[in-house]
């Protein structure tokens, strides 16, 4: 099994991708807008960045089925966010310091080169992990060569295998690394490295952070400072859920504090954030557009939990890219503005709805993005059902006595195989709501009051379940939508 898992491109059988292609394009769900994979599985976005005049961007892929095994990095490149261009294969593993995968990394631009930092995943014989950090360098032709020897050839001491993910920045003309780390008592955590040259890395701590036992393992941590805040995202595995909190199998979230100094790395935070408060949502990364505005994607999808779309041999797909900023003390996200590039006939609808449930004629669809106000009246219940069809529907509603913004995908169609539940809940004291839902085949994304909050969800409804309706129970409520459709 791990064996077949661990397969190099080289080793398919003849014709084994093409009919396993022929597959994936059969399937129902797959995207019209979203990035994802031609055949097998997607996870982490790596190396995002801007270089040469356009923005390059990597994704984690197993090319031959729905599970995680050998990874490669998969280049596609864009000039405005939206709109991709298929690079084909940006870094193979197999290699002695990534026999096992290319894990993810980060980019940087430097000195006209655009370089790529990941880690190398190795097992031995015994199936013990040994992780390199590794570097490959994009020339402005766009061939990218891997530095024969890593960067960095063992964690520190202290430290266990799981050792992954740099995320690389300049300050101060240094460069500073943040890796995900395990400490020997299985606590996850975040180690700093510094260098002068790219090439040579030294060891400077561990961040000090006040969460001395939060998880069992950081992936993929990023560091960046955003109107005068130092922000760290990282994924802390295994947290028990709570109330409305941490209910997916892990976390993808942010510290916001003062701004750190690496060499000295004390960090001095808040609470941690969830940046999603759907389903699907994992991995973060961002990078700087050359107009110095943060961009934000994410995974799509989560480790450890099978997908409907697994059966049509594919998983996963990213996130829309996601542009942050800072209001009263909180992470906003929105869409960047590149997605209105997408949008093509406009249609509208107003509609009081009393105490019931109107099937809109005006509006429907399966790619599409919605901007809906909604004013409670005097509604103890109201919101949004798409993606409607005989049987099935996902519903978007607030409910105006528990105080929450309510995702609902019990009914959405083809469900999940996990026991995590199929609601999700954002507390909100509103009597008005504005809500921009990005619909795509198989996912919804919802920004919530210009990105104060966001709900991401892999839904899997049947091809003609494309209707959407307003409901209010219990009242009044108000709706004014627009709709965009993208295809
Ligand atoms: C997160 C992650 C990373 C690792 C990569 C492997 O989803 O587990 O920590 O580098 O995926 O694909």
């Amino acid at each position: 099994m791990n064996a077949d898992k661990y397969r190099l491109l080289s080793d398919a059988a003849p014709n084994e991708l093409e009919n396993l292609a022929k597959q994936v394009n059969a399937s129902p769900w797959r995207q019209h807008y979203h990035i994802q994979p031609s055949t097998g599985l997607l996870n982490d976005p790596n190396g995002f960045g801007y270089y040469n005049g356009r923005y390059h961007l990597f994704y984690q892929w197993h090319p031959f089925g729905p599970v995680h095994g050998m990874k490669y990095w998969y280049h596609v490149t864009s000039t405005d966010l939206v709109h991709w261009k298929d690079m084909g294969i940006g870094i193979e593993p197999g290699g002695e310091y990534d026999s096992h995968g290319a894990y993810s990394g980060s980019a940087l631009a430097q000195d006209e080169k655009l370089y790529l930092f990941y880690t190398g995943n190795t097992r031995d014989k015994d199936w013990m992990r040994q992780p390199y950090q590794c570097l490959a360098v994009m020339d402005q032709e766009g061939h990218i060569t891997k530095h024969e020897i890593p960067i960095i050839d063992a964690p520190p001491a202290g430290y266990t295998a799981h050792f992954r993910d740099p995320k690389v920045w300049k300050a101060a003309g240094r460069y500073y690394a943040v890796l995900g780390a395990q400490r020997l008592n299985k606590t996850g955590c975040v180690l700093i490295y510094k260098s002068d040259d790219l090439h040579t890395w030294s060891f400077i701590g561990e961040l000090k952070t006040s969460l001395a036992d939060f998880g069992y393992m950081w992936e993929c941590p990023d560091y960046f400072e955003l109107d005068e805040k130092g922000i760290l995202l990282f994924c802390p595995q295994g947290l028990p859920a709570e109330k409305d909190r941490f209910e997916n199998v892990h976390q993808a979230g942010y510290l916001m504090g003062e701004p750190i100094a690496p060499e000295k790395p004390h960090f001095q935070h808040g609470n941690f954030m969830e940046l999603d408060r759907g389903f699907d949502f994992y991995a973060a990364q961002t990078t700087l557009s050359p107009d110095g505005k943060r961009i934000l994607i994410g995974w799509m999808g989560l480790p450890d939990t099978d997908y409907p779309t697994d059966m049509h041999g594919w998983a996963h797909c990213l996130t829309l890219p996601r542009e942050l900023s800072i209001k009263d003390g909180i992470l906003l996200q929105q869409p960047v503005k590149g997605v209105e590039l997408l949008r093509k006939e406009k249609y509208t609808a107003s509609h009081i709805v009393h105490n019931t449930k109107i099937q809109l004629e005006e509006i429907k669809g399966s790619s599409y993005e919605l901007i809906c106000e909604l004013c409670m009246d005097d509604a103890a219940k109201a919101g949004i059902s798409f993606r409607t069809g005989d049987t099935e529907e996902t519903q978007l509603y607030y409910d105006a006595v528990s105080k929450y913004v309510v995702l609902d995908r019990t009914r959405s169609g083809a469900t999940m195989k996990n026991d995590s539940g199929s609601v999700r809940r954002y507390a909100l004291d509103a009597t008005k709501i504005t809500l921009r839902l990005f619909v795509d085949q198989s996912s919804v994304e919802i920004f919530i009051n210009d990105g104060e909050a966001v709900m991401t969800a892999r839904i899997f409804p049947a091809k003609d379940s494309n209707g959407v309706a307003f409901f209010s129970e219990g009242g009044n409520a108000t709706f004014n939508a627009v709709q965009w459709l993208y295809r």
